[in-house]
């Protein structure tokens, strides 16, 4: 809550934060005026539909009715236009917050590349355009690019890849002898709902372990490549990709299916999530048409979404639509996972820690692999286990040998 009762506002101030069980909105004033009522108080439930603040407008010195006044939460409300992140204003010239708001586009969904973050003209329009579908090059800034790093073996942070992933050590939670019960809300409750719905499908799980020894090297490559660019590549815009270029040939596992199981829809874009560990829990974002994009628009619509997803700022559109989703749990730690699907969906894949591990070369000889394990879950009402076990060699394939996507990409 940003305001109490009595305090004067402007249009585009913060008025509070509202938790939907999707996303986390600014709510904005609509008006220069004085808050006459509060109709909530911090961590209340608010209602959609039902009346958050009264405000006296200037124009009238007089409470408007409250048809006129009043601000749902964003919950119901996307229309919302004028957010802001965490409280600080976002910066806009009031023409960019008009294309922004005849667009119906949030301003907190859109990154700013101007000075200070400012959202231009061209951040909105490249917006649009992705959610239309409509996918414009990436824009990188006119620097000349160098040549690739002469590196014939693979970079020492590669090779202990794995064996460094730093254990946070967050501070002990205590109770002091009494139990504490709090309401599910947020996130927590979207997990919830997904989780419960989820229960209806009987999953079929299969493993498999992947040799990246090609792909950590080739990533070593190009990151730097990409970083003068402006976007940071990790793996997960391969992994992403090489999972795209399998459903091609496996549409089944980009499908849905309806409640009694009776139509399945195919879907024709590759909308694929990506489950993210926030501080506020686990959200699953997707990027959209993976299908027609690059390795390097895949970094770079990612590198926004986690921008996002760390400020709590991920919109609606953001969330959802997906239509397969991977989980790279193995930034965290493990091996092997038990995927819950994310309906409508029908498939999810968990992806473990990328280890250094002794394996055979062709020549009976033993390397120094860096060995990830996939583990996948799919809808077994409508997918086989062959099917699943085909996609994953496919998938497998690719980044095993990376050169080979290169055949396929469009
Ligand atoms: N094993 C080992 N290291 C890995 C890895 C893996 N499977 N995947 C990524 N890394 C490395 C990256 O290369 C990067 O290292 P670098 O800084 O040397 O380049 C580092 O881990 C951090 O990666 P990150 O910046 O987080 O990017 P990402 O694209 O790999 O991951 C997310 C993004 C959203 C997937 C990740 O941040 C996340 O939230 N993971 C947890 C997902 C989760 O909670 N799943 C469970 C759902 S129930």
């Amino acid at each position: 809550m940003y305001v109490k009762e009595g305090d004067s506002v402007s249009q585009f101030d913060s008025i509070c934060e509202v938790q939907s069980d999707k996303a986390s909105v600014t709510i904005t004033s609509r008006y220069d005026g004085i808050i006459r009522k509060l109709y909530y108080n911090l961590d209340e439930i608010a209602y959609v539909g039902k009346p958050l603040v009264d405000i006296e407008t200037d124009a009238l010195k007089d409470v408007a009715s409250e048809e006129d006044v009043v601000e749902t939460p964003a919950v119901s409300h996307e229309e919302h236009t004028h957010q802001e992140i965490k409280g600080h204003k976002t910066l806009a010239t009031p023409a960019v917050r008009r294309l922004a708001m005849e667009n119906n586009i949030k301003l907190s969904e859109v990154v700013g590349t101007g000075k200070d973050n400012r959202i231009l003209k061209e951040d909105i329009l490249n917006y649009l355009a992705k959610q239309t579908g409509a996918i414009l090059p990436p824009s990188p800034k006119p620097e000349i690019i160098p040549p690739l790093p002469k590196s014939e073996t693979v970079p020492a942070a590669a090779k202990d890849r794995g064996t460094k992933i730093p254990i946070p050590i967050s501070k002990p939670i205590v109770f002091a002898g009494k139990d504490k019960t709090e309401a599910v809300t947020g996130f927590h409750k979207a997990m919830v709902k997904t989780m419960t719905a989820a229960l209806k499908i009987p999953h079929f799980g299969y493993c498999d372990e992947i040799d990246l020894t090609q792909l950590v090297q080739l990533r070593e490559e190009l990151k730097p490549l990409a970083q003068v660019r402006g976007v940071k590549l990790s793996f997960m815009p391969f992994f992403i990709k090489a999972a795209s270029l399998g459903l091609l040939h496996y549409p089944i596992l980009n499908a849905s299916v309806d409640e009694n199981c009776q139509n399945i829809t195919y879907k024709a874009s590759h909308n694929i999530g990506v489950a993210m560990d926030t501080e506020q829990g686990l959200t699953v974002p997707n990027v959209k048409n993976v299908q027609v994009c690059s390795v390097f628009e895949i970094a770079s619509e990612l590198n926004r979404l986690l921008t996002l997803g760390s400020a709590g700022q991920l919109g609606t559109n953001d969330l959802t639509g997906g239509t397969f989703t991977l989980s790279n749990i193995g930034t965290i730690g493990g091996t092997y996972a038990k995927p819950v699907i994310l309906p409508p969906e029908v498939a999810i894949g968990a992806l473990g820690k990328i280890q250094v591990l002794p394996r055979f070369n062709g020549n009976g000889e033993v390397f120094k692999a860096q060995i990830m394990n996939v583990s996948w879950s799919a809808d077994h009402r409508i997918i086989d286990g062959a099917t699943m076990a085909r996609f994953s060699n496919l998938w497998k394939s690719y980044l095993e040998n990376p050169a080979s996507m290169l055949l396929d990409l469009k």
